[in-house]
């Protein structure tokens, strides 16, 4: 029944909606949160989270900076709720690619430029490889023949190899350096290819491998055992494929880590892809497939770059640190800064994220420079401007004053939403609510800040209350930011 704490109740997919009154509650003083038993129903246990796994070699794109922030939001969050978590970067350092590049690099690779822009040199040796061998079956053979000595471990082929690897996740590191992201694990499909020879057996001896008919090791996944849709893990030639490489590594994991539940995060063309690999791992009898998860997000249209399209993902961050740059020089409120390009950096970065965060994650959305750094309306630079604001130009100009008891000041009582945001962010794993609920905050601050100016208000105490709240709203952006991302936690 409604009385004056509930306000409303609702009901509508098989859940029923208490909507509680704020405004008693903050008028009551009463402390609103979620309890901590429900809270408790987050805690995982050990999380590992595997993110970004860029291709060694391959263009970068845009699907692989998704993962990447996607990622370290979820790894982020559930570190905020008391899990221990594993955050791994899977590369995509194995198959028969390797084979091309190492072939390739003989005939069109030079170390001097390997040295100094690896993932370039890497990229365009690639290209003009794969151009190669389109009619020259000589490079294809070659490049069957270097597969194979990596295969066998063939130490100069595995040390020109290593060097490949070695090189990307350098550079890589001090890409993700400037994201503020990091990983506990570089894993890679690389790590497990002698294991997928063994799922193979497993496979094999558990009567779940069968022989279609083009001579392809393949795993029944129709319901009716009819064939009628399989999964292929072997090929014809003996080698494995990316699925068993990824079945290998998935009980590797588990074994190494102990895992309470497994978090992968790449764009939506893969669902089905993770969805057979949870089915076969079940079928193997390994019961905790059921706490895998694969958080799909949709495809990013239109990322461009003023020299044309995006081919690494340092291009990107570049772009946006130089637009937001102009930006600053343009703008007429911009303040002497003590260092202009960092800002502009953590501001562009801000924007990617919020641009990216804003809605669900499986929906594709348009790259547009313009609209995402704007300084007004739903965007990073706003958060940014909006936090800045409060700390630094308010607080640091008055000294900071405490005053016990002034917490009922709070009659901005969004506020007290913010357990329930990231109740539902930890519950579906998208960021969007956190993001909107931050936006939302800081439309309040803004009008606040024109109806409660702190300079210039008569009263003492009216000054002294302000300030306290608007020290407490810089704490709560700083507060809530965490899960975001950690280095740009706002300046
Ligand atoms: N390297 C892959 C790609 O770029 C993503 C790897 C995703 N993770 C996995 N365990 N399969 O598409």
């Amino acid at each position: 029944k409604q009385d004056s704490v509930v306000e409303d109740i609702s009901a509508g997919c098989g859940v029923i909606n208490f909507k509680v009154n704020r405004k008693l509650l903050v008028q009551e003083d009463v402390k609103f949160g979620l309890t901590s038993e429900l809270f408790n129903t987050l805690k995982r246990g050990t999380t590992l989270v595997e993110y970004s796994s860029p291709n060694i070699a391959k263009k970068f794109h845009a699907g692989h900076l998704r993962s990447t922030i996607i990622g370290n939001f979820i790894a982020n969050l559930k570190q905020s709720l008391g899990n221990n978590v594993i955050r791994m970067n899977y590369l995509g350092d194995w198959g028969m690619q390797f084979g091309l590049l190492g072939a390739g690099f003989g005939q069109f690779g030079c170390q001097e430029k390997l040295k100094q822009n690896p993932l370039q040199h890497l990229f365009e040796v690639y290209v003009q490889v794969n151009k190669e061998a389109e009619h020259n079956e000589d490079m294809k053979q070659a490049a069957r023949d270097f597969f194979r000595q990596l295969e066998q471990h063939e130490s100069e082929a595995v040390s020109l190899w290593q060097q490949f690897r070695e090189i990307t996740v350098d550079e890589y590191q001090h890409i993700y350096k400037r994201l503020g992201v990091h990983f506990d694990i570089y894993s890679g499909e690389s790590f497990h290819q002698d294991q997928a020879q063994e799922v193979v057996q497993q496979l094999q001896s558990q009567g779940l491998l069968k022989t279609s008919e083009k001579g392809t090791g393949v795993v029944d996944l129709s319901p009716a055992g009819d064939m009628s849709s399989v999964c292929t893990v072997l090929r014809s030639d003996g080698t494995t494929l990316y699925i068993t490489r990824d079945l290998a590594a998935a009980i590797d994991r588990k074994a190494k880590y102990h895992f309470d539940e497994m978090i992968y995060v790449t764009d939506k063309s893969q669902e089905n892809h993770f969805h057979q690999l949870f089915h076969i791992l079940l079928a193997m009898g390994h019961s905790w497939a059921d706490r895998c998860k694969h958080v799909p997000f949709g495809l990013v249209r239109g990322m461009k770059t003023r020299s044309g399209e995006v081919v690494f993902l340092e291009d990107v961050l570049d772009e946006a640190r130089a637009r937001m740059l102009h930006n600053m020089s343009q703008s007429k409120t911009t303040k002497e800064m003590d260092n202009t390009e960092d800002t502009a950096e953590k501001v562009g970065i801000s924007a990617l994220i919020v641009q990216d965060f804003k809605g669900p994650l499986l929906s594709d959305y348009t790259f547009d420079w313009d609209r995402m750094l704007q300084a007004q309306g739903d965007t990073g630079v706003f958060l940014q401007y909006t936090h800045a604001r409060l700390c630094r130009s308010v607080l640091l100009k008055i000294t900071k004053l405490y005053l016990a008891g002034g917490v009922s000041i709070f009659a901005l009582c969004d506020l007290y939403s913010y357990d329930e945001v990231l109740y539902q962010s930890a519950q579906d794993l998208q960021p969007k609510h956190l993001v909107n609920f931050l936006l939302k905050l800081c439309h309040l601050i803004a009008s606040a800040h024109r109806e409660l100016p702190v300079k210039g208000s008569s009263q003492v105490v009216a000054q002294v209350g302000r300030l306290i709240l608007v020290d407490s709203l810089a704490f709560n952006i700083q507060l809530y930011t965490v899960p975001l991302c950690t280095k740009h936690k706002l300046i």
